[in-house]
């Protein structure tokens, strides 16, 4: 078995990445999910991971199928997964999922082909491929997808400056008026919660949020807190794709939310914001360009993480 031990480029202000005792970063192991990642050999309908998840949108998708697909971005500081959190844990956890349950891998596909065997032998020591070695191959690849070299984040390093505008959306979003750093702070943008920010006012049978993996009813209608990293190069927004524009996320929150929803948020409807965020055109706009400064070209055309 030979091994190469590396060390994954965490960008400045980052948090430390915990990373299990039993899947620790080697480049065998990494190259090994990455070409995973892109094969549909994992499949039985020819999709690869790829095919939903695409580098230049942030690793999500514009493809509905009454869910609308996750990024894979920072994914490695997360320990919730999917829209309700049907997945708690490691990378490792949620990659079993996927690898047994979401794609039902056929592993007899990948102990017959030679290459992948060697492959698994190098980065593993195993003869046999199982689908846990998938799993851990392809958290290992996720692992390595950090976006942080935005223009906020070379801002925040004294390498660039942020426009009136941007600079006036940042104010927005960090202070009481916008409200939005309370789940979506820190430098992953996103507090890694659950939270009903009050999208519907009632919500189905079957459509529940999180309460559909908790069963508790303090959880009807609370969605994980997406990042918001590259979230100007998506297609479309919430857990259910009803927004197209951030011009439209932030009509909804300034006054478009349902303040009567069971388990809203309390951040949604603090006594001083009885009637929405009162922003003005010119704040919404602001509020934009904010966000269009977390977009990252270097994550999305990184060739490091596209196609091997
Ligand atoms: C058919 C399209 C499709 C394919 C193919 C696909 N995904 Fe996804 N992925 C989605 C959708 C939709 C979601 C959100 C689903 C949800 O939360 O209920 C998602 C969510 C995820 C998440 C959760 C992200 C988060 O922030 O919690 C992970 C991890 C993930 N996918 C990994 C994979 C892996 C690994 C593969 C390949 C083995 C894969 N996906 C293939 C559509 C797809
Ligand atoms: C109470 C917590 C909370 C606050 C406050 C909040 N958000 Fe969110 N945000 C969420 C959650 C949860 C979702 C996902 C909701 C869903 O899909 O049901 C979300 C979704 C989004 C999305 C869509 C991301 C995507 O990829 O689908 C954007 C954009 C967004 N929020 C921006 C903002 C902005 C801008 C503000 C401030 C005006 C803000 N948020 C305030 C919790 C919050």
């Amino acid at each position: 078995m030979v091994e190469t031990p590396i060390a994954l480029n965490i960008p400045p202000f980052f948090p430390n990445m915990v990373i299990p005792e039993d899947n620790q970063m080697t480049a065998e192991r990494l190259s090994l999910g990455r070409k995973l990642y892109y094969d549909p050999i994992l499949s039985n309908n020819g999709r690869s991971c790829s095919s939903c998840h695409l580098q230049e949108m942030g690793f999500t998708s514009n493809v509905t199928s009454g869910f609308t697909v996750l990024p894979h971005i920072n994914l490695g500081w997360n320990h919730h997964f999917l829209w309700q959190g049907g997945e708690s844990g490691h990378l490792e956890d949620v990659m079993m999922f996927e690898v047994n349950d979401f794609f039902a891998t056929d592993i007899n596909k990948l102990n017959a082909d030679e290459t992948y065997k060697a492959l698994f032998k190098k980065a593993y020591g195993v003869k046999e491929i199982s689908s846990k070695n998938v799993a851990y191959a392809l958290a290992q690849f996720f692992r390595s997808m950090i976006s942080g070299n935005s223009k906020f984040d070379k801002y925040r390093s004294g390498e660039a400056t942020l426009n009136i505008s941007e600079m006036r959306g940042m104010n927005i979003f960090y202070s009481e008026k916008g409200d939005c750093f309370h789940c979506h702070g820190g430098m992953l943008f996103t507090d890694n919660d659950f939270h009903n920010t009050g999208l519907d006012a009632t919500f189905a049978q079957g459509n529940q949020g999180r309460y559909e993996v908790t069963k508790n009813p303090n959880d009807i209608g609370l969605y994980k807190t997406p990042t918001l990293r590259n979230s100007g190069v998506r297609q479309q927004y919430m857990h259910d794709g009803r927004f197209t524009t951030l011009l439209q996320v932030i009509d909804f929150y300034n006054d478009g939310f349902h303040k009567n929803s069971p388990n809203i948020d309390p951040l949604m409807i603090l006594p001083e914001k009885e009637n929405g965020l009162q922003l003005t055109a010119q704040d919404k706009a602001d509020l934009v360009a904010f966000l269009n400064t977390l977009t990252d070209t270097n994550f999305l055309s990184d060739t490091t993480l596209s196609h091997p």
